[in-house]
């Protein structure tokens, strides 16, 4: 059996590929096996932990080696608070012992076609793109390193619901917006291993094809209400939507999706530098 099975079987439990005959990585049994954290303990991580995981961020790839992504560190106890605050269904938001933010920068590559006298327009949905792909991988990077060194995570996206409130606490000028942030701690709890969609859904071989989704839909609902059902007290929108007998993932991710959130973010990024064109 492949050293890999187990962790994959459980990530997906789809029966599907298992690894076997590939070398042994730990790095990828790690990720295989890795789980979001959103409660820790009191313990601060030091800060030459700290440096080295920015370090590795910023090691990650980058569009065109343009570099755009920047990373912002919260350790200021007031500004903490005031974003926790604006936040208060995620407690883990203001209660993390680090917290960074990851930004996508299509500033600073402006900037230096200033400082070339090249001119550059970057805010251009190129420029947005790059700056998001690249903060996003800074991002993962620091999470995996992070995770192998002993901490537990949580992105945040939910600030960009609040942009113009938090880029005001950390002072974000035009054509810098936040991806999502980052809480840091030693994990109190351990989470779970989220189950994934079956790979005959996300994974594809020389041609796109959807056809199996209904199908294969059904069945992760039903497995994953197997391993962690969702309350019923939890069911999203129930006055609009009405009770659901059986309430799987693919209907609460409709019923959270058909009420889109983020509707500040593309008036501040309008508003700050951002065309689009
Ligand atoms: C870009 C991004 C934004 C996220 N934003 C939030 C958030 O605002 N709040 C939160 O509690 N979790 C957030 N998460 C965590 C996801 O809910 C979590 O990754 C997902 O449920 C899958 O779980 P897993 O990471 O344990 O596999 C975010 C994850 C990503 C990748």
């Amino acid at each position: 059996m492949s050293a890999y099975a187990k962790a994959i079987e459980r990530r997906f439990g789809d029966g599907g590929p298992s690894g076997e005959g590939a070398a042994e990585s730990d790095l990828i049994r790690r990720v295989l096996a890795r789980k979001t954290v959103r409660r820790y303990s009191d313990v601060i991580p030091s800060k030459s932990l700290l440096d080295l995981l920015v370090a590795a961020a910023l090691s990650a790839s980058a569009k065109s080696d343009f570099q755009q992504a920047s990373i912002l560190a919260v350790d200021d106890p007031v500004q903490r608070a005031a974003i926790g605050k604006l936040f208060p269904a995620m407690p883990w938001i203001g209660a993390a012992p680090v917290f960074f933010v990851f930004l996508g920068d299509a500033r600073r590559l402006q900037r230096i076609g200033e400082l070339r006298g090249r001119p550059v327009r970057n805010g251009t949905l190129e420029g947005f793109f790059n700056a998001s792909v690249d903060a996003a991988l800074a991002m993962q990077t620091m999470i995996l390193c992070a995770e192998s060194a002993g901490l537990g995570v949580c992105p945040i996206s939910v600030i960009r619901n609040e942009v113009d409130k938090v880029a005001a606490i950390v002072g974000l000028p035009d054509l810098v917006f936040p991806v999502a942030g980052l809480c840091l701690g030693y994990p109190q709890a351990e989470g779970h291993v989220s189950l994934r969609l079956p790979r005959v859904v996300t994974t594809h071989r020389n041609r796109y094809e959807d056809g199996a989704l209904p199908a294969a839909l059904d069945d992760y609902d039903r497995r994953r209400d197997a391993l962690h059902s969702i309350p019923q007290e939890q069911q999203r929108s129930n006055a609009e939507f009405g009770e659901a007998a059986f309430y799987g993932w693919s209907e609460d991710k409709a019923r959270q999706a058909a009420k889109a959130e983020g509707a500040a973010f593309p008036p501040y990024l309008r508003s700050h530098g951002f065309s689009f064109d």
